[in-house]
């Protein structure tokens, strides 16, 4: 038996780090959503109990250092199934760029294998277990837009923008999402996202509020990291954005854009300074997941 699953990429609408914890990490409050460029999953069900995996991108592990490998081995393990899996990737959104590329293939393979092995899990379970191979996994199990809590884990349905075009464009060179944030000094941060409102502004359906609330405590560090962050969101206004953002650690930026014709033009100006430039859709909600709903992975 075969199946497919779309994996898609994520934004941040807002990134705040509260605190330091006793572990080590940051704890986070993010409103996330999704976006369509998506990867493309395909299981096929296995007779032995071998997982395969195959990526068409070279930038990412094609063994059990992959997140999808990882997410099918623990619910392998989990569930006490026998059967074995091969995984194929087609990847499409950029690699190590704060789009959450890996966590959605890993979601993507626990709701596949979910269908393929009949396990009957519910989004809450599937969360659960992608918890514990990383923190943006659970948001990554509902998509759609939620505030995330926590590592990530914390989740809280909120609803999706309205609809626009998203301008996504990741420069060259990389960043370490650990370096990002060892360079984070939480008491010293100057502006914060005003979460609150953003939240209200999305029940609102208030494309201008959210487009003026897009803030991300770790932009100023990325960007001193990767001058190009700057220099690109520099550009973004410049062909007519309404508003612009780093999307978590970096080092994409995305802007936001109401009208198509506007989001082209901005895509073909952008080309000439950036190698990875995309215009996709805003994703609505995709389910009919319950608005306010709590889910706690
Ligand atoms: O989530 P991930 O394992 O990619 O994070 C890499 C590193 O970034 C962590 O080891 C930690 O140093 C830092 N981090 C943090 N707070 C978070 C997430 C990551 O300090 N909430």
């Amino acid at each position: 038996m075969f199946i497919s699953e779309k994996a898609p990429a994520k934004i941040n609408l807002t990134l705040d780090a509260l605190y330091k914890r006793a572990d080590g990490y940051h704890e986070l409050e993010m409103v996330m959503t999704s976006v369509d460029l998506a990867d493309r999953i395909d299981l096929l069900s296995l007779p032995h109990s071998a997982i395969l995996l195959e990526s068409s991108s070279g930038l990412v592990p094609q063994d059990d250092k992959n997140l999808a490998y990882m997410a099918a081995s623990l619910l392998r393990k989990k569930m006490g199934i026998r059967r074995g899996v091969a995984i194929k990737i087609d990847k499409k959104v950029p690699v190590a760029a704060g789009l959450a590329g890996g966590s959605s293939d890993a979601a993507a393979t626990l709701r596949g294998l979910n269908r393929l092995w009949g396990l009957g899990l519910s989004l809450r379970e599937l969360a659960e277990i992608g918890s514990e191979i990383g923190s943006d996994v659970p948001y990554c199990v509902y998509g759609n837009t939620a505030l995330a809590k926590g590592r990530g884990e914390r989740l809280q349905v909120l609803p999706a923008p309205p609809s626009c075009w998203v301008v996504l464009a990741k420069p060259s060179q990389g960043v370490s999402t650990a370096d990002v944030f060892g360079e984070l000094k939480v008491d010293h941060v100057q502006t914060r996202p005003k979460t609150k409102e953003m939240m209200e502004a999305l029940y609102r359906q208030d494309y201008r509020a959210i487009t003026r609330l897009l803030s991300n405590v770790l932009e100023p560090i990325t960007m001193n990291m990767e001058p190009d962050v700057r220099k690109l969101k520099e550009k973004m206004y410049q062909f007519g954005a309404d508003g612009v953002l780093m999307s978590g650690s970096g080092p994409t930026v995305f802007a936001l854009v109401d009208r198509e014709s506007r989001a082209k033009r901005m895509v073909n100006s952008l080309k000439g300074f950036c190698p990875q430039v995309f215009a996709v859709r805003m994703l609505g909600n995709l389910n009919k997941t319950k608005q306010n709903a709590i889910v706690q992975a």
